[in-house]
């Protein structure tokens, strides 16, 4: 028998606050293109130490149209990216956005976050059909600003922390990989990680692999232009990565974008050398869905929905940790592969870094 319901109150300012506080977040969602549209167009660059520049001078820079120009910076203006002097007409990039939006060596730079997510949005549809069918759909099957803006997002905090602060974490690591070991580094993507330590440890020989081909080419160009020669990159699942005895075993930001991360621990487990350790850097997260309801939980639950829960799901097993798994289901899941010792060694606002032996 049906049930009559109360009506709902609905307190008339709440809704008001809450209809603006949305108004805000679709000039945001809009901004993630037009980010991408002032890093390609090079209207930042331009910008940047350029003291107030109006439409007409910053178009002549950037050669670039002033109409688009001027309706961009005043986008630009409104989000608070420049500023504008109603007086001389002009518009200013200050300094704290200069270096988050052109300097691609700042741990702060934000165009490659902007583009992965601009990416994202771009193939939300197929994900929506996807949900329907609870079918997943690959990391290989997006589109090129998925790619490119995962590495232009992680290098510079690979740049910030890996050498200073995330191998140091690790027991006894550093002075194995000066004396010279065998690295592999599973789930490369563009190899900015692999590089980043064949760079720093000459002595040492890294193997970089991913499943995805087009990424893999990418690392190999990668490595030609860094001229290195301790580098060498493969594709392969992580589950059936080639080669044993490593002394260490690394991965970036992936372990939760894989279908079987079980299988793929167990693999580690056999491939490392008896006192090796595998390292996995994961995103930072709680492990109660309430400790991830911030800023930055916000945009991995967001990224995690678009990108690695699907694809996921879309290889054997699809266990879909989600990109908020946190400390315990990692654990579960690196000890269910053998491991008998896992302890969390790093950790900044973005990551988490865990230590995994034998
Ligand atoms: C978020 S990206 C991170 C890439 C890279 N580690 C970095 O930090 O820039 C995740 C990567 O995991 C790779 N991946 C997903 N499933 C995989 C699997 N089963 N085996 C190997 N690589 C996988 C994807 O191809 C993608 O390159």
């Amino acid at each position: 028998m049906a049930t009559v319901q109360d009506p709902v109150e609905v307190d008339a300012e709440k809704l008001e606050q809450f209809v603006f506080r949305a108004v805000d977040e679709v000039g945001a969602t809009l901004n993630a293109a037009l980010v991408v549209m002032g890093d390609r167009l090079g209207l930042y660059r331009a910008l940047a130490g350029a003291g107030g520049l109006t439409p007409v001078e910053l178009a002549r820079r950037s050669n670039v149209s002033e109409r688009y120009v001027r309706e961009w910076l005043n986008a630009q203006a409104a989000g608070g990216f420049v500023e504008y002097d109603p007086i001389g007409g002009s518009y200013t990039l200050p300094p704290e956005q200069s270096v988050a939006l052109t300097d691609e060596s700042s741990p702060a730079f934000l165009p490659g976050f902007f583009q992965i997510a601009l990416g994202a949005v771009i193939d939300s549809p197929r994900i929506t059909e996807a949900a329907r069918s609870g079918e997943g759909v690959g990391w290989h099957e997006h589109n090129h600003d998925v790619f490119d803006g995962c590495e232009r997002f992680f290098r510079p905090g690979y740049n910030a922390n890996l050498i200073s602060e995330w191998l140091p974490a690790l027991e006894g690591v550093v002075e194995k990989l000066e004396f010279g070991i065998k690295v592999a580094d599973i789930g490369c993507g563009h190899g900015s990680s692999t590089i980043l330590m064949a760079q720093a440890y000459p002595k040492s020989t890294f193997v970089g692999s991913d499943y995805h081909e087009g990424s893999i080419e990418t690392a190999r160009e990668r490595a030609r232009e860094a001229g290195i020669e301790n580098v060498r990159f493969d594709v392969a699942p992580a589950a059936g990565f080639t080669g044993g005895g490593y002394d260490l075993v690394t991965m970036f930001d992936c372990l939760h974008d894989m279908g079987d991360p079980a299988g793929a621990a167990r693999h580690v487990h056999d491939a490392l050398a008896e006192d090796g350790t595998w390292m996995i850097v994961e995103p930072n997260a709680g492990d109660r869905i309430e400790e991830n309801l911030n800023p930055v939980g916000r945009a991995y639950y967001g990224f995690s929905t678009l990108l690695c829960t699907p694809a996921s799901l879309s290889q054997e097993v699809g266990l879909a940790l989600g990109a908020q798994a946190g400390e315990a289901r990692i654990r579960d899941v690196v000890t269910s592969g053998g491991f008998t010792r896992f302890r969390r060694a790093a950790e900044t606002p973005f990551n988490l870094v865990f230590e995994a032996r034998r």
